[in-house]
C-alpha cells in the first residue's frame, strides 16, 4: 500500500481568505488535491485582521492567550483561529494583533522581517499544540523561509523530537522576493551570509536577513513554478544573486509547473459570469463579451476584439511594454480592459491607466481594485489576454484564460515560454502567440498577428476550441509534489544515516 504523508502547508496568503496574487490561487488549490489523494493535510497562514472576516468564513477561535517563547526574548501571546478549506482540511490562522492586523494590506511594514520570523516560529509551536506531527513542511515563498533554517539549527527546535521526522520543501513563486526589504538594497558585504545564528525577532538585524537564501540552504528540497524558470534561476541573469546556491542544491532542485483550481475556474459552472458556457456552446461566450462592454461602457460589438490584461501592477508584469505602446494600441481595432490592483508601487501605472480610461472610454477601461468576481467577467467576456511580464516564474492568467477560451498573447519566458506555444493557422496547432524578445516591436507583432486570426472567425472559433480542451489542473502537478516530498524524505533520512 502507498504511504500517505502528513503535510503541513505554510504560506503568507491563501485563497480565498487572503490575496495578492498567484501565490495564494496556489496555496489555497494545491492543498485541496493533496488532501483529496488521500494526505493528511493542514495550512497556517497569518490572520490579517483588517482583510479577513472570520464570520464570512464560519472559522472559530480555538485558543486565546498562547504563549509563543521567542529565544532570549520574552513570550508573544497569540490566538488561534480555525476554518476550513474542505471538508477535514484544516487552515489555522495566526493572530498577533500588532504584526498583522494594523493594515489593510498584507505587506508593505518596515519590520516585514521580523513579522514572518515571528510568524515561522509561531507555525512550528503551532504544529506541536494541535498535535499535527508532519512528514512535510511545504513552505511557500520567503514568508515561510526561516522554518527550514529553524528545523535544522534553533537550539530547540532541532533537538525536538516531534519534528525528528519531519522534511521540509521550499518553494519558490517569484525569487525577486526573498526577504521583507529589497535584497539588493544592502551593499554586497553586509547581506545575510545566508548562515551563522539569527538575531532577536524584534531587532534591526533581523530586517538584514535573507529567508529565501536561508531555505535554499537548509531545505531538504526545492523547488519553482515551472522548469524553465528552474533552469533560468540558476543563470545570473535571473537568479537575483542566488544562483550559485542553487547550484550548490542543483541535485535537490526541480521546476513543477503549476495548476489551477479547475472547480474555481470553470465558465460552465462560474457564478459571476453572465452566462455559463464551455467549448461546445462558444456562442455564449459572446453573450458575455457583449454583457462586459455594456456593463464597462465600452462600444457594444462583437467583433471588436477585446483584449484584457489581469495581474498584478508591478513592472515585473510587463506594464512598461503596454505604456509604451498605447499611442499603437490606441488606434488599433480593439478594446482593452485592465484589471488590476498594486501596492505602492503600482499606482505610477493606475495613474495612467486611469487617465487614458477617462480619454478613451468606449474603447479603454481600468478596474481596480482586483476582484475575483469582475476578474471572472474579464476572463469570460475577453478575446485575448495580454501577459508581456519581463520575466515570469509560471503565470496563472493564462491558463485561466485558456480555461475560459479567451487566448493568450505572451513573451517567451518562465513559465510562459513553456504553457503557451504559438498558434500556427495552417496546422491549426498552438494556443496563444509569443513574442521572442521584450521590445516593444516585436511585442506589438504578436498582437497583431493575434489581431489578424481573429478576423478569420472559422480559425478562431477553432483555436479556442482546442485551447479550452487543453488541461492545466492541478492532478498531474500534484503527483509530482507529492513524488518530490517521498524523494526529499527519504533523502533526508538517508543523509542522517551516512
Ligand atoms: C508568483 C509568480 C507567478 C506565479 C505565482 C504562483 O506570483 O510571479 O509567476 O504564477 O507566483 O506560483
Amino acid at each position: 500500500m502507498k504511504k500517505n504523508l502528513k503535510i503541513a502547508v505554510v504560506a503568507a496568503e491563501v485563497a480565498p481568505f487572503s490575496k495578492t496574487g498567484g501565490l495564494a490561487d496556489v496555496t489555497g488549490s494545491l492543498p485541496k488535491i493533496f488532501h483529496e489523494m488521500k494526505n493528511e493535510v493542514v495550512v497556517i497562514t497569518p490572520f490579517y485582521g483588517k482583510i479577513i472576516d472570520p464570520k464570512k468564513y464560519s472559522l472559530t477561535l480555538v485558543e486565546k492567550n498562547f504563549p509563543i517563547p521567542l529565544r532570549g526574548k520574552k513570550t508573544i501571546k497569540i490566538s488561534l483561529w480555525q476554518g476550513e478549506i474542505e471538508k477535514n482540511l484544516p487552515v489555522y490562522f495566526i493572530e498577533y494583533k500588532k504584526y498583522f492586523s494594523k493594515k489593510q494590506n498584507l505587506y508593505g511594514s518596515t519590520h516585514e522581517n521580523s513579522r514572518f520570523a515571528f510568524f515561522n516560529y509561531a507555525v512550528l509551536e503551532i504544529l506541536k499544540k494541535v498535535n499535527f506531527q508532519p512528514n512535510i513542511i511545504h513552505c511557500h515563498d520567503w514568508h515561510a523561509g526561516l522554518i527550514p533554517y529553524l528545523l535544522k539549527n534553533d537550539p530547540v527546535f532541532a533537538h525536538d523530537q516531534f519534528f525528528a521526522n519531519t522534511t521540509t520543501v521550499f518553494t519558490i513563486h517569484n525569487l525577486a522576493f526573498q526577504m521583507g526589504g529589497n535584497w539588493w538594497d544592502a551593499p554586497p558585504e553586509k547581506r545575510d551570509p545566508g548562515t551563522g545564528d539569527l538575531p532577536k525577532i524584534h531587532s534591526k538585524a533581523m530586517e538584514k536577513i535573507n529567508f529565501a537564501k536561508r531555505a535554499i540552504i537548509f531545505s531538504d528540497a526545492i523547488n519553482t513554478v515551472s522548469e524553465k524558470y528552474a533552469e533560468e534561476l540558476l543563470t545570473p541573469e535571473f537568479g537575483q544573486g542566488l544562483e550559485k546556491f542553487l547550484g550548490r542544491r542543483e541535485k535537490d532542485f526541480f521546476g513543477i509547473t503549476n495548476g489551477i483550481d479547475y472547480e474555481v475556474f470553470n465558465p460552465a459552472i462560474d457564478k459571476n459570469i453572465y452566462t455559463n458556457y464551455d467549448w461546445d456552446s462558444l456562442w455564449r461566450k459572446r453573450k458575455n463579451k457583449l454583457a462586459l462592454q455594456k456593463e464597462l461602457g465600452l462600444e457594444e460589438a462583437a467583433d471588436v476584439p477585446l483584449v484584457s490584461l489581469a495581474s498584478r501592477l508591478a513592472e515585473q508584469k510587463g506594464y512598461d511594454l503596454v505604456i509604451e505602446s498605447l499611442d499603437t494600441l490606441l488606434k488599433l481595432s480593439l478594446q482593452i480592459v485592465i484589471i488590476a490592483s498594486g501596492g505602492k508601487d503600482g499606482k505610477e501605472y493606475a495613474d495612467v491607466f486611469k487617465k487614458i480610461a477617462k480619454k478613451h472610454p468606449k474603447k479603454f477601461s481600468f478596474i481596480t481594485p482586483y476582484t475575483e468576481e469582475q476578474a471572472s467577467k474579464v476572463y469570460a467576456g475577453s478575446d485575448m489576454l495580454l501577459m508581456p511580464s519581463r520575466f515570469e516564474p509560471c503565470g496563472l492568467s493564462p491558463l485561466i484564460s485558456l480555461r475560459y477560451g479567451t487566448i493568450p498573447i505572451v513573451h517567451e519566458t518562465g513559465g510562459l515560454a513553456e504553457t503557451i506555444t504559438n498558434f500556427n493557422p495552417k496546422a491549426g496547432k498552438g494556443n496563444g502567440f509569443v513574442f521572442k524578445n521584450y521590445t516593444r516591436e516585436e511585442f506589438l507583432v504578436a498582437l497583431i498577428r493575434a489581431l489578424e486570426n481573429f478576423k478569420y472567425e472559422k480559425v478562431w472559433e477553432h483555436l479556442v476550441w482546442q485551447s479550452m480542451k487543453q488541461s492545466f489542473s492541478w492532478e498531474i502537478p500534484a503527483q509530482k509534489y507529492l513524488a518530490l516530498f517521498k524523494k526529499a524524505a527519504k533523502n533526508r533520512t538517508q543523509k542522517k544515516r551516512s
